[in-house]
């Protein structure tokens, strides 16, 4: 009816669709999930959740486990808990880890992720670590969920309601937890020391600018999804954290523009997947890592001179990609560890524009329901 309507396009904020309102709300949730767990003098506080110094200093490995994009978040997770920790963490398909009997006992940390808190193979899999004696943290964004109630403790992330079945808000404070988890263990394992841990908490709450920097970028994004809307395939590559987000952003665009969206690790073309490069294919390219920014300038060469169409995500002053990559997306010179949040961001707005210039249902994209709760 018609009052139905105005309810529904009130509700979006002015925005036409939900997808575009939660990839705008991004910046004013992720400062609200910091504030859920750092207090004014920087302190940060997981005790509630059973992360206590005692409890931590008693655990061998910690298993990430999840489904779709919050998976996605895992492997974000794994790259910075190992990195600043350097304790094992593991990550895992929720409907992989549920059949297979893994090695988990009760000195495994277990984190499950889940946006609705109600995904079927998360809440299994959940289950099935419980009886083998694992503690179990949830991170999710619905309070008295089911995955909620189950676990042993829980983490909010404050995202606020995410409509659109294409998960974006509930992803970077999913990251920004995973973050401050982080932090919070290596601080508590002497891996660091107060004055650094305030530091990185700071580069936190940066992420606040350096995303709403990539908005700004919504009509030139728009002009870049309108160029490649019509392939059949698209490809995205990265390495390291680069590569981990590539991957998010590839289901992005595979379940918004229905467009075939791969993602590879860029030392991997040469073993097979740069067969399928081939004259004008878009390749989207996140050269944000430091450390591993020639060797990705090399990659992009690799597919270029097999006629590949490069949109190229950098660092604000690395101009030499533009020497080589069609088209070039520049986030703001942020740390490397920090830098995947402006880069999903740009992700988030290419598959939404694909999506919305193809005429697809941007919110409700086929065959896809927003919380799976069947097998
Ligand atoms: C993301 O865009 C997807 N729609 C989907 O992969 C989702 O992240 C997955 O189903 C997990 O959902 P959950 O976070 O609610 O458990």
């Amino acid at each position: 009816t018609h009052v139905e309507w105005d309810l529904e396009a009130a509700s979006k904020g002015g925005y036409e669709y939900f997808m575009e309102k939660e990839i705008h709300e991004q910046p004013e949730v992720l400062v609200k999930t910091l504030n859920s767990r750092v207090d004014e003098n920087y302190n940060i506080n997981f005790d509630d959740a059973g992360l206590t110094k005692e409890y931590l200093s008693g655990i061998n490995d910690i298993y990430i486990v999840a489904c779709g994009t919050a998976y996605h978040a895992g492997l974000a997770g794994k790259h910075i808990i190992e990195k600043k920790t350097r304790i094992r963490v593991d990550v895992e398909i929720a409907s992989e880890f549920r059949y297979r009997n893994p090695v988990i006992d009760e000195k495994t940390l277990v984190i499950v992720l889940s946006q609705s808190g109600e995904t079927l193979d998360t809440l299994e899999a959940m289950k099935e670590a419980k009886k083998h004696g694992a503690r179990i943290v949830a991170i999710t964004n619905v309070v008295g969920s089911s995955i909620a109630r189950e676990a042993d403790h829980v983490v909010y992330t404050w995202a606020g309601p995410e409509i659109a079945v294409a998960s974006t808000k509930a992803y970077t404070t999913q990251m920004v937890i995973l973050n401050l988890m982080a932090i919070d263990f290596a601080y508590k394992f002497g891996k660091i020391t107060k004055d650094e841990a305030v530091e990185d908490i700071k580069k936190l709450y940066d992420v606040e600018q350096s995303i709403q920097k990539m908005l700004e970028y919504d009509e030139k994004i728009k002009n870049a999804a309108d160029k490649i809307k019509d392939s059949e395939s698209m490809f995205y590559l990265g390495r390291g954290l680069d590569y981990v987000i590539a991957v998010e952003g590839a289901l992005k665009s595979k379940e918004v523009s229905y467009i075939h969206s791969e993602a590879f690790a860029s030392g991997e073309l040469k073993h097979g997947t740069i067969a399928l490069i081939t004259d004008g294919v878009p390749v989207v390219v996140n050269v944000t890592q430091s450390g591993l920014f020639e060797k990705s300038v090399s990659n992009i060469k690799e597919v270029t001179s097999r006629g590949a169409y490069v949109i190229a995500i950098a660092k604000e002053g690395n101009t030499v990609v533009e020497e080589v990559a069609d088209e070039v997306f520049y986030i703001p010179d942020v740390e490397d560890d920090y830098a995947g949040f402006p880069t999903i961001v740009i992700h988030q707005l290419l598959a939404y524009y694909l999506s919305k210039l193809k005429g697809n249902d941007v919110d409700k994209p086929r065959n896809l329901a927003k919380s799976v709760t069947v097998e």
